[in-house]
């Protein structure tokens, strides 16, 4: 089993993924499941190979392609883990997903740098600001990208659909 199956598999994230899924049961905009962190995923590693961030972030972090494409993975399934907590207490889930990422990134076998590229991404991946890591800035622009705003019922009550249609157009078209 490959590190990024074994987060899969691991018992907190299950729950978390639960708890995202009670809490968002009602929810009438974009729910922060299973296939969003896929799509964030797919979108951040296709992002950095075609801009060619990919290489400089493999230089910076000593990692060949494969280890490349695994700490993104990890850093994206990874990324919204904490919404649960956001809904029950108001804490930023950035924060708090990077925080519980730790100790899941620990227990499937990714060393201490690892660990720090990946939860400086997902403490990054909210909001673009300067002086951002290459994982964070690209996690932000794939999590604008996953959601498919043209085509919502909701984008005209949604407070992140300006923001998220200037990423989409910027980056498109
Ligand atoms: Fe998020
Ligand atoms: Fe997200």
């Amino acid at each position: 089993m490959t590190r990024v199956e074994s987060i899969l598999e691991d018992t907190f994230y299950t729950e978390c993924m639960a708890k995202i899924d009670a809490r968002e049961e009602d929810r009438k905009f974009c729910r922060h499941n299973f296939q969003h962190f896929v799509d964030v995923a797919r979108i951040t590693y296709i992002l950095m190979l075609e801009s060619g961030a990919i290489k400089k972030f493999m230089e910076e972090n000593n990692l060949n392609l494969k280890l490349a494409k695994e700490l993104i993975y990890a850093a994206a399934l990874l990324h919204d883990i904490g919404r649960w907590k956001q809904y029950d207490t108001g804490e930023d889930h950035a924060d708090v997903s990077a925080g519980l990422a730790v100790e899941m990134l620990a227990n499937t076998g990714f060393n201490d740098s690892e660990i720090n590229v990946i939860t400086t991404g997902i403490r990054e991946h909210r909001r673009m600001t300067d002086n951002m890591s290459l994982l964070g800035e690209h996690l932000y622009m794939a999590d604008n990208l996953s959601r498919i705003c043209s085509r919502c019922a909701t984008r005209d009550e949604c407070y992140k659909f300006d923001e998220m249609e200037t990423g989409r157009r910027m980056l498109i078209y």
